[in-house]
């Protein structure tokens, strides 16, 4: 049989991203639509984690279930957007949140002010085990929005490598470095050896 886990999200650009990463040694399987996730209530990724995990558990059996929580980290706002990056804006607009975001950071003109990174933490349960992997990427939030790809805070954050934002690249490119991939792929790893 092969390799399979429930990946615990409705957000299809995730879903996207994360089925790219894992490739087809392990497939990625969707939470039946009649589930309705509930708001995050934790404090930390890692408890969003584990609770988006664990709230799908109770109508998955006997499989694994990944959680996936995310979000984008600004140095001089002590971590702001952080666990709220979703909702920065009071509402679930990435172009409210972009907005909001860059009005706040409208007096830091000096690079070095505009540092941030993404996080991602992914949380693994099921079959007895409870193990958690985290990715992640540091950059500098743009002055304005540039790119079409991609969502959320993409278009607003640069790579410093390649002084691009997420948006300005294809997601295979994104797939290589961003803060998801690199979680992702240490999961692929763990659940591939220990299956071999
Ligand atoms: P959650 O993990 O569903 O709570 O939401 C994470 C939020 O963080 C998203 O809605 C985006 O606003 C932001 N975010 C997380 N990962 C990315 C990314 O790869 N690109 C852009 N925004 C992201």
């Amino acid at each position: 049989m092969k390799l399979c886990f429930y990946l615990a999200t409705k957000n299809k650009n995730k879903v996207k991203e994360i089925k790219k990463i894992i490739g087809d040694k392990i497939e990625v399987l969707l939470p039946p639509n009649s589930i309705k996730f509930p708001e995050e209530t934790g404090k930390t990724f890692k408890e969003n984690a584990y609770l988006k995990a664990k709230f799908l558990s109770r109508f998955i059996k006997n499989d694994y279930i990944v959680g996936e929580d995310s979000g984008l980290l600004v140095e001089k706002l002590n971590g702001l957007p952080g666990v709220n990056s979703a909702r920065f804006s009071g509402e679930r607009d990435d172009i409210k949140n972009i907005k909001k975001l860059l009005e706040m950071m409208k007096n830091f003109k000096n690079k070095e002010d505009r540092k941030a990174k993404f996080i991602t933490y992914i949380c693994l349960i099921g079959k007895g085990e409870k193990k958690f992997f985290k990715g992640e990427i540091e950059g500098y939030i743009t002055f304005r929005p540039r790119g079409k790809n991609g969502f959320g805070y993409d278009p607003i954050f640069e790579i410093p490598e390649i002084k691009k934002t997420f948006a300005q690249i294809s997601l295979e490119e994104k797939n290589k470095i961003s803060h998801r991939a690199k979680a992702f792929v240490k999961l692929k790893n763990y659940l591939i050896k220990k299956f071999k």
